[in-house]
């Protein structure tokens, strides 16, 4: 019984997950008219970037610049990525008023991602969490290796679920998962998500895949079908975990758009204004437009 909704928020991610892997170093001046441009598209919110540590993620450094140039146009949201209490003081002193904390279901992958097991990661977030409360900031959580991981391999559904069901406890107001390597496979989706929904209420989940297999799409499908109403996408499909072996660009925005569209799945988004923008951006980076919707006429 499909339970498809009738409205999809999407989470621009592109900004963050999709420049933090690039390898050249993107001019602030860049990242600025991205997020701008990604304002006028009728996206509710961008994530645009990350205050993690630049001696880990050198792309990410220019944070602060990024954040306090860009146009915070009425209505949309922008967090940001905070690892630790110096991300999140970072972060407030260039005026965020909403954070995403990350950690993953694999203890393998955090180690190498923030150096740190699932429960110190959890602990380094606990100041993070109750300074957010204090001061009025909404936390997103992450739960990353939710399909997979590229040093552990398979990832038991039950340390997804009692993750998911932690960051959720701790406060965050939505729970995204993420198949960072793009391993997973539609009934596994669909698997995963319903034994997170069964935890953590599906109003609070979301998506978020990368599309190294070419299931991305495929997947978000079996997701929706389960009722999650929150999707994570990369304009032009650039993306990637810089300490996630092999994974590659998460699903691009063009190409959800398109397909929720063409399913009659309202999103707000301006569809045309989205493709101008990957088509821009892949110029800008001197790559291939990684939507497939982005280079069809
Ligand atoms: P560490 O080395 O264990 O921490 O890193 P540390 O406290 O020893 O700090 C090391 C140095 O970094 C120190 O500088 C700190 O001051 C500095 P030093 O004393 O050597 O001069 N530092 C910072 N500087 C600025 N801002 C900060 C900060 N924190 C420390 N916030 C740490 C631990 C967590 C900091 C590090 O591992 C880190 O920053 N990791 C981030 C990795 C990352 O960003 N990965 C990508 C994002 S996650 C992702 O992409 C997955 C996702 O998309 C979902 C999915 O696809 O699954 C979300
Ligand atoms: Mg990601």
């Amino acid at each position: 019984m499909t339970t498809l909704p009738t409205h999809v928020r999407l989470v621009e991610v592109g900004p963050r997950d999709g420049l933090q892997n690039e390898k050249a170093i993107v001019p602030t001046p860049v990242k600025i008219e991205l997020i701008d441009r990604l304002s006028d598209t009728g996206l509710q919110t961008i994530e645009a970037t990350s205050f993690v540590s630049p001696k880990w993620v050198p792309q990410m450094a220019d944070a602060t610049d990024v954040y306090t140039a860009i146009r915070k146009a009425p209505g949309v949201r922008y967090p940001v990525l905070v690892p630790n209490l110096q991300g999140y003081e970072r972060a407030r002193a260039a005026g965020v008023g909403e954070i995403a904390v990350f950690t993953a279901a694999s203890e393998a992958f955090n180690r190498k991602n923030i150096n740190a097991s699932i429960d110190e990661s959890i602990e380094r977030f606990m100041p993070v969490l109750e300074h957010a409360k204090t001061d009025g900031v909404a936390v997103r959580g992450y739960v990353s290796t939710v399909l997979g991981c590229p040093y552990q391999g398979e990832v038991p559904l039950a340390d997804v679920v009692r993750v998911a069901k932690r960051l959720r406890d701790l406060g965050c107001y939505e729970i995204s998962l993420g198949d960072t390597i793009g391993i997973g496979t539609p009934a596994k989706a669909r698997a995963m998500l319903a034994a997170v929904a069964a935890a953590v209420p599906m109003t609070a989940l979301a998506v978020h895949f990368h599309d190294t297999r070419g299931q991305a799409l495929a997947n978000i499908l079996a997701c929706l079908e389960l009722g999650v109403g929150v999707v994570d996408a990369a304009v032009s499909g650039v993306g990637g975990c810089p300490y996630a072996r092999g994974a590659t660009g998460n699903v691009a925005s063009e190409d959800v758009v398109y397909m929720l569209h063409g399913m009659g799945i309202a999103t707000g988004i301006d569809l045309d204004k989205l493709i101008d923008t990957g088509r821009w951006l892949s110029a800008q980076l001197q790559r291939a437009n990684s939507s497939k919707v982005g280079l069809a006429a």
